[in-house]
Protein backbone atom coordinates (compact mmCIF):
# COMPACT_ATOMS: atom_id res chain seq x y z
CA UNK A 1 0.00 0.00 0.00
CA UNK A 2 1.82 2.88 -1.11
CA UNK A 3 1.96 6.17 1.30
CA UNK A 4 0.46 9.01 -0.45
CA UNK A 5 0.72 12.80 0.94
CA UNK A 6 -2.29 14.92 0.61
CA UNK A 7 -1.86 18.63 0.95
CA UNK A 8 -4.33 21.12 0.42
CA UNK A 9 -7.44 18.75 1.37
CA UNK A 10 -9.50 20.83 3.13
CA UNK A 11 -10.21 23.68 0.67
CA UNK A 12 -13.07 23.36 -1.63
CA UNK A 13 -11.24 21.31 -4.44
CA UNK A 14 -9.66 19.43 -1.81
CA UNK A 15 -13.08 18.66 -0.33
CA UNK A 16 -14.67 17.39 -3.65
CA UNK A 17 -11.43 15.25 -4.01
CA UNK A 18 -11.84 13.73 -0.64
CA UNK A 19 -15.33 12.83 -1.24
CA UNK A 20 -15.26 11.18 -4.28
CA UNK A 21 -12.08 9.52 -2.91
CA UNK A 22 -14.35 8.40 -0.34
CA UNK A 23 -17.26 7.48 -2.71
CA UNK A 24 -15.10 5.62 -5.05
CA UNK A 25 -13.40 3.50 -2.33
CA UNK A 26 -9.35 4.92 -3.14
CA UNK A 27 -8.34 5.33 0.30
CA UNK A 28 -8.10 1.55 0.60
CA UNK A 29 -5.49 1.25 -2.10
CA UNK A 30 -3.26 4.08 -0.20
CA UNK A 31 -2.22 4.84 3.11
CA UNK A 32 -3.05 8.50 3.42
CA UNK A 33 -0.39 10.89 5.14
CA UNK A 34 -2.21 14.35 5.82
CA UNK A 35 -0.54 17.49 5.51
CA UNK A 36 -1.31 21.03 6.56
CA UNK A 37 0.29 24.45 6.04
CA UNK A 38 -1.69 25.98 9.34
CA UNK A 39 -2.02 23.08 11.59
CA UNK A 40 0.47 20.98 12.01
CA UNK A 41 0.33 18.40 14.97
CA UNK A 42 -3.57 18.50 15.07
CA UNK A 43 -5.96 15.30 14.48
CA UNK A 44 -6.10 14.18 10.42
CA UNK A 45 -9.12 13.13 9.28
CA UNK A 46 -10.68 9.93 10.11
CA UNK A 47 -11.51 8.17 7.24
CA UNK A 48 -14.28 5.82 5.93
CA UNK A 49 -12.64 2.83 4.48
CA UNK A 50 -8.95 4.36 4.83
CA UNK A 51 -6.50 0.82 4.80
CA UNK A 52 -5.23 -0.05 8.41
CA UNK A 53 -2.66 2.56 10.15
CA UNK A 54 -4.41 5.72 8.78
CA UNK A 55 -5.07 8.78 10.19
CA UNK A 56 -2.60 9.85 13.07
CA UNK A 57 -1.73 13.62 13.27
CA UNK A 58 -1.48 16.22 10.16
CA UNK A 59 2.13 16.99 9.07
CA UNK A 60 3.76 20.22 8.31
CA UNK A 61 2.74 20.50 4.86
CA UNK A 62 6.29 22.83 4.70
CA UNK A 63 8.48 20.29 6.18
CA UNK A 64 10.14 18.92 3.08
CA UNK A 65 12.22 16.03 4.92
CA UNK A 66 8.92 14.74 5.72
CA UNK A 67 7.34 15.04 2.20
CA UNK A 68 10.50 13.51 0.69
CA UNK A 69 9.79 10.28 2.09
CA UNK A 70 6.83 9.66 0.25
CA UNK A 71 6.47 8.19 -3.37
CA UNK A 72 3.02 10.34 -4.41
CA UNK A 73 1.97 13.36 -2.96
CA UNK A 74 -1.11 14.91 -4.13
CA UNK A 75 -1.87 18.81 -3.67
CA UNK A 76 -5.27 21.32 -4.16
CA UNK A 77 -3.46 23.45 -2.25
CA UNK A 78 -2.62 26.27 -4.54
CA UNK A 79 -0.47 27.96 -6.94
CA UNK A 80 1.83 29.61 -4.45
CA UNK A 81 2.42 26.25 -2.68
CA UNK A 82 3.75 24.51 -5.78
CA UNK A 83 5.98 27.02 -6.45
CA UNK A 84 7.72 26.54 -3.21
CA UNK A 85 7.38 23.72 -2.33
CA UNK A 86 7.70 21.55 -5.56
CA UNK A 87 10.88 23.15 -6.22
CA UNK A 88 12.76 22.59 -3.11
CA UNK A 89 11.61 18.83 -3.29
CA UNK A 90 12.72 18.43 -6.84
CA UNK A 91 15.67 20.31 -5.92
CA UNK A 92 16.93 17.99 -3.49
CA UNK A 93 16.42 15.52 -5.89
CA UNK A 94 13.00 13.86 -4.69
CA UNK A 95 11.70 11.59 -7.78
CA UNK A 96 8.13 10.49 -6.47
CA UNK A 97 5.05 11.59 -8.19
CA UNK A 98 3.36 14.50 -7.99
CA UNK A 99 -0.07 15.19 -8.49
CA UNK A 100 -1.40 18.95 -8.57
CA UNK A 101 -4.44 20.51 -9.02
CA UNK A 102 -2.35 24.29 -9.72
CA UNK A 103 -1.84 25.76 -13.04
CA UNK A 104 1.75 26.09 -11.71
CA UNK A 105 3.51 23.56 -13.79
CA UNK A 106 0.83 22.71 -16.15
CA UNK A 107 2.63 23.22 -19.25
CA UNK A 108 6.07 22.59 -18.16
CA UNK A 109 7.79 20.43 -21.00
CA UNK A 110 8.31 17.75 -18.28
CA UNK A 111 4.73 17.55 -17.03
CA UNK A 112 1.63 15.83 -17.93
CA UNK A 113 -2.06 17.48 -17.92
CA UNK A 114 -4.26 14.56 -17.10
CA UNK A 115 -7.77 13.50 -18.30
CA UNK A 116 -7.38 10.05 -18.71
CA UNK A 117 -10.61 9.68 -20.51
CA UNK A 118 -9.16 11.76 -23.14
CA UNK A 119 -5.38 11.14 -23.02
CA UNK A 120 -4.85 7.54 -21.32
CA UNK A 121 -2.42 7.17 -24.05
CA UNK A 122 -0.45 10.19 -23.02
CA UNK A 123 -0.68 9.34 -19.24
CA UNK A 124 0.59 5.81 -20.37
CA UNK A 125 3.72 6.93 -22.03
CA UNK A 126 4.91 9.60 -20.04
CA UNK A 127 4.52 6.82 -16.98
CA UNK A 128 6.99 4.57 -18.73
CA UNK A 129 9.59 7.27 -19.88
CA UNK A 130 9.55 8.75 -16.11
CA UNK A 131 7.29 11.62 -16.43
CA UNK A 132 6.96 12.57 -12.79
CA UNK A 133 4.49 15.97 -12.42
CA UNK A 134 0.74 15.26 -13.52
CA UNK A 135 -1.23 18.48 -13.18
CA UNK A 136 -5.18 18.54 -13.49
CA UNK A 137 -6.18 21.25 -16.45
CA UNK A 138 -7.64 24.16 -16.42
CA UNK A 139 -11.78 23.85 -15.74
CA UNK A 140 -13.09 24.69 -19.16
CA UNK A 141 -10.85 22.59 -21.01
CA UNK A 142 -11.16 19.49 -19.35
CA UNK A 143 -15.06 19.61 -19.46
CA UNK A 144 -15.20 20.65 -23.25
CA UNK A 145 -13.04 17.74 -23.94
CA UNK A 146 -15.02 15.51 -21.80
CA UNK A 147 -18.03 16.10 -23.79
CA UNK A 148 -16.61 16.48 -27.35
CA UNK A 149 -14.11 13.75 -26.78
CA UNK A 150 -15.23 12.32 -29.69
CA UNK A 151 -14.65 15.09 -31.96
CA UNK A 152 -10.91 16.38 -31.02
CA UNK A 153 -9.67 12.68 -30.04
CA UNK A 154 -10.70 11.43 -33.90
CA UNK A 155 -8.73 14.40 -35.55
CA UNK A 156 -12.33 16.41 -36.81
CA UNK A 157 -11.59 19.29 -35.50
CA UNK A 158 -9.55 22.17 -37.57
CA UNK A 159 -10.66 24.95 -35.46
CA UNK A 160 -12.67 25.93 -32.57
CA UNK A 161 -13.99 29.09 -30.53
CA UNK A 162 -15.01 28.68 -27.11
CA UNK A 163 -17.57 31.08 -25.42
CA UNK A 164 -17.75 30.68 -21.87
CA UNK A 165 -20.20 31.26 -19.27
CA UNK A 166 -17.98 30.62 -16.25
CA UNK A 167 -19.76 30.08 -12.46
CA UNK A 168 -18.24 31.41 -9.69
CA UNK A 169 -16.81 28.12 -8.14
CA UNK A 170 -14.15 29.22 -10.78
CA UNK A 171 -13.33 32.20 -8.64
CA UNK A 172 -13.22 30.00 -5.28
CA UNK A 173 -15.41 30.01 -2.11
CA UNK A 174 -15.36 33.11 -1.24
CA UNK A 175 -16.63 34.13 -4.51
CA UNK A 176 -19.53 31.60 -4.27
CA UNK A 177 -20.47 33.49 -1.15
CA UNK A 178 -20.34 36.72 -2.51
CA UNK A 179 -22.29 36.00 -5.33
CA UNK A 180 -25.42 34.95 -2.96
CA UNK A 181 -24.96 38.19 -0.62
CA UNK A 182 -24.98 40.05 -3.97
CA UNK A 183 -28.16 38.01 -4.89
CA UNK A 184 -29.68 38.98 -1.18
CA UNK A 185 -29.16 42.71 -1.12
CA UNK A 186 -29.76 43.14 -4.57
CA UNK A 187 -33.92 41.61 -3.25
CA UNK A 188 -33.71 43.12 -0.12
CA UNK A 189 -33.06 46.81 -2.20
CA UNK A 190 -36.50 45.97 -3.53
CA UNK A 191 -38.34 43.25 -1.49
CA UNK A 192 -41.17 45.70 -0.55
CA UNK A 193 -41.78 46.37 -4.08
CA UNK A 194 -41.74 42.98 -4.89
CA UNK A 195 -44.50 42.00 -2.81
CA UNK A 196 -46.73 44.61 -4.24
CA UNK A 197 -48.38 43.38 -7.49
CA UNK A 198 -48.82 46.79 -8.85
CA UNK A 199 -45.68 48.64 -8.23
CA UNK A 200 -43.49 49.95 -11.06
CA UNK A 201 -41.06 47.25 -12.69
CA UNK A 202 -38.77 50.73 -14.16
CA UNK A 203 -38.31 52.19 -10.48
CA UNK A 204 -37.35 48.44 -9.17
CA UNK A 205 -34.77 47.75 -11.94
CA UNK A 206 -33.77 51.57 -11.23
CA UNK A 207 -33.08 50.99 -7.46
CA UNK A 208 -31.81 47.62 -8.15
CA UNK A 209 -28.96 49.38 -10.41
CA UNK A 210 -28.26 52.01 -8.26
CA UNK A 211 -27.19 49.26 -5.33
CA UNK A 212 -24.63 47.65 -7.98
CA UNK A 213 -22.94 50.80 -9.32
CA UNK A 214 -23.09 51.92 -5.59
CA UNK A 215 -22.75 50.41 -2.04
CA UNK A 216 -23.07 46.41 -3.61
CA UNK A 217 -20.10 44.34 -1.87
CA UNK A 218 -17.97 43.37 -4.82
CA UNK A 219 -14.57 42.87 -2.91
CA UNK A 220 -13.93 39.21 -4.40
CA UNK A 221 -14.62 39.60 -8.23
CA UNK A 222 -13.96 43.58 -7.78
CA UNK A 223 -17.48 44.87 -9.80
CA UNK A 224 -21.18 43.09 -9.10
CA UNK A 225 -22.09 39.86 -10.87
CA UNK A 226 -24.98 39.02 -9.60
CA UNK A 227 -27.32 40.72 -12.52
CA UNK A 228 -24.57 40.94 -14.59
CA UNK A 229 -21.90 39.23 -16.03
CA UNK A 230 -17.64 40.03 -15.96
CA UNK A 231 -16.23 39.61 -19.31
CA UNK A 232 -12.66 38.71 -18.06
CA UNK A 233 -10.89 36.01 -16.54
CA UNK A 234 -7.45 35.80 -15.16
CA UNK A 235 -4.61 37.63 -15.91
CA UNK A 236 -4.39 40.33 -18.93
CA UNK A 237 -1.77 38.91 -21.12
CA UNK A 238 -1.22 42.57 -22.66
CA UNK A 239 -2.03 40.96 -26.62
CA UNK A 240 -5.79 41.23 -25.61
CA UNK A 241 -6.11 37.89 -24.54
CA UNK A 242 -6.62 36.74 -21.03
CA UNK A 243 -4.77 34.38 -19.12
CA UNK A 244 -7.86 32.29 -19.02
CA UNK A 245 -8.68 32.32 -23.04
CA UNK A 246 -4.96 31.69 -23.84
CA UNK A 247 -5.08 28.35 -22.24
CA UNK A 248 -8.17 27.01 -24.41
CA UNK A 249 -5.73 26.97 -26.99
CA UNK A 250 -2.40 25.27 -25.44
CA UNK A 251 -3.97 23.29 -22.71
CA UNK A 252 -6.25 21.53 -25.51
CA UNK A 253 -3.57 20.56 -27.52
CA UNK A 254 -0.86 19.76 -24.81
CA UNK A 255 -3.65 16.95 -23.42
CA UNK A 256 -4.46 15.86 -26.86
CA UNK A 257 -0.76 15.46 -27.19
CA UNK A 258 -1.04 16.91 -30.68
CA UNK A 259 1.41 17.09 -32.94
CA UNK A 260 2.79 20.89 -34.07
CA UNK A 261 1.10 20.34 -37.67
CA UNK A 262 -2.05 19.01 -36.56
CA UNK A 263 -2.50 21.99 -34.05
CA UNK A 264 -5.96 22.73 -33.61
CA UNK A 265 -6.72 26.60 -33.02
CA UNK A 266 -8.94 27.21 -30.19
CA UNK A 267 -9.44 30.85 -29.06
CA UNK A 268 -12.82 32.40 -27.77
CA UNK A 269 -13.44 34.93 -25.14
CA UNK A 270 -14.23 33.85 -21.04
CA UNK A 271 -16.67 35.41 -19.34
CA UNK A 272 -18.16 34.66 -15.81
CA UNK A 273 -21.49 34.64 -14.82
CA UNK A 274 -23.91 34.03 -11.68
CA UNK A 275 -24.00 30.28 -11.78
CA UNK A 276 -22.57 28.68 -9.02
CA UNK A 277 -20.21 25.59 -9.92
CA UNK A 278 -20.63 24.50 -13.51
CA UNK A 279 -19.15 26.07 -16.29
CA UNK A 280 -20.72 26.46 -19.98
CA UNK A 281 -19.55 27.20 -23.06
CA UNK A 282 -20.90 28.06 -26.33
CA UNK A 283 -18.58 26.70 -29.21
CA UNK A 284 -18.36 26.92 -32.92
CA UNK A 285 -15.90 23.87 -34.31
CA UNK A 286 -15.04 24.14 -38.04
CA UNK A 287 -14.80 20.15 -38.98
CA UNK A 288 -12.55 18.52 -40.99
CA UNK A 289 -15.38 16.79 -43.02
CA UNK A 290 -19.03 17.25 -43.31
CA UNK A 291 -20.29 15.11 -41.16
CA UNK A 292 -23.91 14.90 -40.31
CA UNK A 293 -25.59 15.93 -37.29
CA UNK A 294 -26.76 11.83 -35.94
CA UNK A 295 -23.06 11.00 -37.07
CA UNK A 296 -21.55 13.65 -34.47
CA UNK A 297 -23.66 12.67 -31.87
CA UNK A 298 -22.79 9.31 -31.60
CA UNK A 299 -19.31 9.99 -32.03
CA UNK A 300 -19.73 11.96 -28.83
CA UNK A 301 -22.16 9.30 -26.97
CA UNK A 302 -19.40 6.73 -27.83
CA UNK A 303 -16.71 8.65 -26.89
CA UNK A 304 -16.75 8.47 -22.85
CA UNK A 305 -19.60 7.43 -20.30
CA UNK A 306 -19.82 10.74 -19.33
CA UNK A 307 -20.34 12.64 -22.34
CA UNK A 308 -23.97 13.05 -22.42
CA UNK A 309 -26.03 14.20 -25.84
CA UNK A 310 -29.06 16.12 -25.46
CA UNK A 311 -31.65 16.32 -27.86
CA UNK A 312 -30.96 19.24 -29.68
CA UNK A 313 -35.31 20.94 -28.90
CA UNK A 314 -36.14 23.84 -26.80
CA UNK A 315 -37.32 21.09 -23.89
CA UNK A 316 -34.22 19.07 -23.41
CA UNK A 317 -32.05 21.85 -23.45
CA UNK A 318 -33.58 23.60 -20.92
CA UNK A 319 -34.07 20.79 -18.47
CA UNK A 320 -30.76 18.62 -19.09
CA UNK A 321 -28.03 21.54 -20.36
CA UNK A 322 -27.72 23.95 -18.03
CA UNK A 323 -25.32 24.10 -14.45
CA UNK A 324 -28.75 23.52 -12.44
CA UNK A 325 -28.83 19.81 -14.33
CA UNK A 326 -25.29 19.12 -14.34
CA UNK A 327 -23.78 20.21 -10.92
CA UNK A 328 -23.15 17.31 -8.42
CA UNK A 329 -23.07 15.03 -11.41
CA UNK A 330 -20.36 13.80 -13.27
CA UNK A 331 -22.25 13.82 -16.61
CA UNK A 332 -21.03 16.49 -18.87
CA UNK A 333 -24.12 17.26 -20.96
CA UNK A 334 -23.42 18.56 -24.40
CA UNK A 335 -26.47 20.21 -27.16
CA UNK A 336 -26.92 22.30 -28.98
CA UNK A 337 -25.69 20.42 -31.96
CA UNK A 338 -26.45 21.56 -35.58
CA UNK A 339 -25.21 22.67 -38.42
CA UNK A 340 -24.41 26.42 -38.89
CA UNK A 341 -25.33 28.76 -41.70
CA UNK A 342 -21.89 29.20 -42.97
CA UNK A 343 -21.23 26.05 -44.43
CA UNK A 344 -22.00 21.92 -44.03
CA UNK A 345 -18.38 21.90 -41.87
CA UNK A 346 -19.46 24.09 -39.10
CA UNK A 347 -21.33 22.91 -36.28
CA UNK A 348 -22.77 24.69 -33.13
CA UNK A 349 -22.37 23.22 -29.42
CA UNK A 350 -23.09 24.15 -25.72
CA UNK A 351 -21.31 21.90 -23.13
CA UNK A 352 -21.97 22.22 -19.21
CA UNK A 353 -19.76 20.36 -16.29
CA UNK A 354 -18.90 21.10 -12.89
CA UNK A 355 -16.26 22.58 -12.26
CA UNK A 356 -15.51 21.13 -9.08
CA UNK A 357 -15.65 17.62 -10.39
CA UNK A 358 -14.36 17.00 -13.80
CA UNK A 359 -12.85 20.60 -13.84
CA UNK A 360 -10.75 19.62 -10.65
CA UNK A 361 -11.12 16.81 -8.48
CA UNK A 362 -11.92 13.76 -10.86
CA UNK A 363 -9.02 13.62 -13.10
CA UNK A 364 -6.72 13.82 -9.90
CA UNK A 365 -8.08 11.03 -7.90
CA UNK A 366 -8.23 8.99 -11.31
CA UNK A 367 -4.79 9.46 -11.89
CA UNK A 368 -3.75 8.91 -8.62
CA UNK A 369 -5.77 5.56 -9.46
CA UNK A 370 -3.86 4.72 -12.12
CA UNK A 371 -0.22 5.61 -10.44
CA UNK A 372 -1.20 2.90 -7.45
CA UNK A 373 -3.19 0.54 -9.78
N1 LIG B 1 -9.71 29.65 -13.96
C1 LIG B 1 -10.96 29.02 -13.71
C2 LIG B 1 -12.02 30.02 -13.42
C3 LIG B 1 -10.92 28.07 -12.57
O1 LIG B 1 -11.68 31.12 -12.97
O2 LIG B 1 -13.18 29.74 -13.63
C4 LIG B 1 -9.74 27.17 -12.50
O3 LIG B 1 -9.54 26.36 -13.61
Amino acid sequence: TPSVGLVGWRGMVGSVLMQRMQDEGDFANINPVFFSTSNAGGAAPSIAGAAAGAAGKLEDAFDVDTLAKLPIIVTAQGGDYTKRVHTELRGRGWDGLWIDAASTLRMNDDSIIVLDPINRDVIDKGLVNGTKDFIGGNCTVSCMLMGLGGLFKNGLVEWGTSMTYQAASGGGARHMRELLSQFGTLNAEVSSELDDPASAILEIDRKVLAHQRSDIDATQFGVPLAGSLIPWIDADLGNGQSKEEWKAGVETNKILGTSDENRIIMDGLCIRIGAMRSHSQALTLKLREDLSVAEIEKLLADDNEWAKVIPNTKEDSMAGLTPVAASGTLDIPVGRIRKMEMGPEYISAFTVGDQLLWGAAEPLRRMLNIATG
